[in-house]
């Protein structure tokens, strides 16, 4: 089991501290199996806030509210003195809650207690996905590595040192700052005058004695989900390691807006947010580096993307005017903040780059993307779409580029499904119903389903759709094989038999089919918009772990994407990290990029003529 200490919670697990040092007080201890963590407290703790003060990221979709019960624990101790609350009762059965099984963000724990985490409750484990396309072409890098082999300075040879070195690089327009100028003098004479140097523009920002080392950058694509980190050899633009990891700010809701929310309650819970994600990035990049045999003071620059929110709180700029009406983020422009500046562990004097971003919901991310998937370069007619809880979709038609951002929700991510889970062992990833009715299973893990992930839940509702076990109107038929009745009369689909059946039920179809019309109403209406029909099309590329993962005619079976050729559908993993790797490994790719970003138009959905009348026909399953 992973265990990460954050930050979280860090000044109130202080307070627990400091409380200790009065004269009554009482502490008590929470622990936590079966990693056995122990956390103690002076004070009643929330459940969900006492596993995440132990470093424990319980899955938490609606924020703690009560609403999502994907937060389960396990009371080892005293359950009998927590009574079950009403949301207790909606999401967990009977047989459960007399074993002890509650809503950890519904519970107050004032004594001793000892907690167990189920596999199921914990944001880990899961598939992260770090691949895609690896791009070597144009590579020239912002920062330069040169090495130096100086004449000495002598009486007849009175420059200075720094001078010394623009001459040699014939460079008079070159400059540094107090620190690099500082260690000059011991560094030149120690070394044999035999130095390297770190330049970006005319700028010289680190020297070291002469070592063999290569220059090394760093991308990361911050998702809502997940955190996507690669190391690059930046004099070649290969990608050396990659690693993901899940975003730490889920405990806080996996609804961007619940974290907005948490952001907006004071500077400490938005600053809270910046520091978890910075952490996250940290951790990982130490974990790449010593699996190549590297420090983080060998990564030379760093290049960031993230939708809007994102690319907020890894800057730590305000994020109130992204939670509320009209959306506006505080600026679109790219920014070049240091590495120090956000506590990037790096080689000192090392550089951020954080591209543009369109608008408040369509992010560097997006735009990473659409360069790294070649959008702008040629004149065919594509749609461009990256499934997420916020899905971005683009047009490309004669020139412009129009984008738009639809609220598709979490349900592709195992989110508001009764069994839904995300991408992990155990999940049901793909869904096959023969014309007898016989269902097959693909479990990831090869071992019996404990729930279903988003290409699962995909492909078995459209496989219930071709075996009309699903009608034109969404209903599920209730005569159908398979098909019970639940103790409010809805009927619910089982998929698969034995110790934990796994079902879905009405309420599931209708979440899928609200996501899957939230995506078709963006896509029809651009085409819309551009005055373009399905016969136009020349090619859909999807990116996303998701869009990796589900099979495209399924999508089509369910409306979700416009039915063409499957050889016109391209499926490109990560392509946001690709962007933002090429970005790391190119300026002339951070050029480009921005020049598409001003070639890009956004689209308001909500504002456009006739949307519920695009969105009631989306959602039609
Ligand atoms: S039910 Fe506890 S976090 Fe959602």
């Amino acid at each position: 089991m992973r265990v990460v200490f954050l930050r979280i919670g860090y000044e109130l697990l202080l307070g627990c501290i400091e409380q200790k040092t009065g004269p009554d007080f009482m502490t008590f201890t929470i622990e936590f199996q079966p990693n056995g963590i122990r956390l103690e407290c002076a004070n009643s703790i929330n459940g969900l806030d006492a596993a995440r003060q132990a470093g424990i990221e319980l899955i938490s979709v609606c924020g703690g509210e009560g609403t999502c019960g994907k937060c389960v624990v396990q009371l080892l101790s005293d359950a009998d003195e927590h009574p079950p609350s009403d949301a207790d009762k909606k999401h967990i059965t009977i047989n459960k809650i007399e074993q002890g099984f509650r809503l950890a963000c519904q519970l107050t724990i004032n004594k001793n207690a000892k907690i167990y985490i189920p596999d199921g409750s914990i944001i880990e484990g899961q598939i992260l996905q770090t691949d895609g396309e690896d791009i070597f072409q144009n590579v020239c890098p912002s920062v330069k590595k040169t090495t130096l082999k100086l004449s000495q300075a002598n009486l007849q040879d009175l420059i200075s040192d720094f001078s010394r070195i623009k001459n040699e690089l014939n460079n008079k327009d070159l400059s540094t700052d107090l620190n690099t100028l500082r260690k000059l003098p011991p560094l030149l004479r120690e070394n044999d005058w035999h130095i390297d140097i770190w330049t970006r523009g005319n700028e010289v920002f680190h020297a070291t004695p002469h070592q063999k080392t290569r220059s090394i950058g760093l991308a990361v694509d911050v998702g809502s989900t997940k955190i996507a980190c690669y190391l690059m050899d930046l004099a070649n633009g290969r990608t050396l390691t990659a690693k993901g990891t899940p975003n730490p700010q889920i405990a806080f809701g996996e609804d961007i807006m619940a974290r907005l929310g948490y952001a907006m309650q004071g500077t400490s819970q938005a600053e809270e947010l910046f520091h978890l994600t910075i952490h996250a990035i940290n951790q990982t990049a130490l974990e790449m580096c010593q699996r190549i045999g590297l420090t983080p003071e060998d990564i030379d620059d760093i290049c960031i993307v993230g939708n809007t929110a994102m690319h907020h709180f890894f800057l730590n700029l305000p994020t109130g005017s992204l939670a509320v009406s009209p959306f506006v983020p505080v600026t679109t422009d790219p920014l070049y903040p240091s590495a120090k500046e956000l506590g990037i562990n790096s080689k000192p004097g090392a550089g951020v780059y954080a591209p543009p971003v369109i608008a408040g919901f369509i992010g560097s991310d997006h735009l990473a993307f659409l360069y790294a998937a070649g959008f702008g370069e040629d004149s065919r007619v594509r749609l461009g779409i990256d499934i997420g809880t916020n899905t971005e979709i683009a047009l490309q038609v004669k020139g412009r580029i129009v984008s738009v951002s639809t609220a598709s929700g979490p349900a592709f991510e195992g989110a508001h499904i009764k069994y839904g889970m995300r991408a992990a062992n155990g999940a049901i990833e793909h869904v096959h119903i023969s014309e007898n009715g016989e269902i097959s299973l693909q479990v990831i893990g090869d071992q019996a389903p404990i729930g279903i992930c988003g290409s699962g839940i995909l492909d078995a509702v459209a496989q219930m759709r071709v075996r009309e076990i699903l009608n034109h109107r969404g209903r599920i038929d209730k005569s159908a094989s398979n098909v019970k009745l639940d103790k409010q009369g809805k009927p619910e689909f089982t998929l698969a038999y034995g110790e934990k059946p796994i079902t879905l039920s009405q309420t599931d179809v209708d979440q899928i089919l609200l996501a899957k019309g939230a995506i078709r109403a963006g896509i029809d209406i651009l085409m819309d918009h551009l005055g373009i029909d399905l016969s136009n099309i020349e090619e859909i590329v999807i990116a996303g772990a998701f869009g990796s993962y589900m099979l495209p005619e399924h999508a089509m079976g369910i409306g979700m994407l416009p039915s063409i050729p499957l050889e016109h559908i391209k499926t490109i993993g990560n392509a946001a990290g690709t962007g933002a790797r090429m970005m790391v490994a190119s300026t002339n790719s951070r050029r480009q990029t921005e020049d598409l970003t001003k070639r890009i138009e956004y689209l308001e959905l909500t504002t456009y003529k006739d949307f519920d009348m695009f969105y009631a026909r989306g959602i039609k399953a």
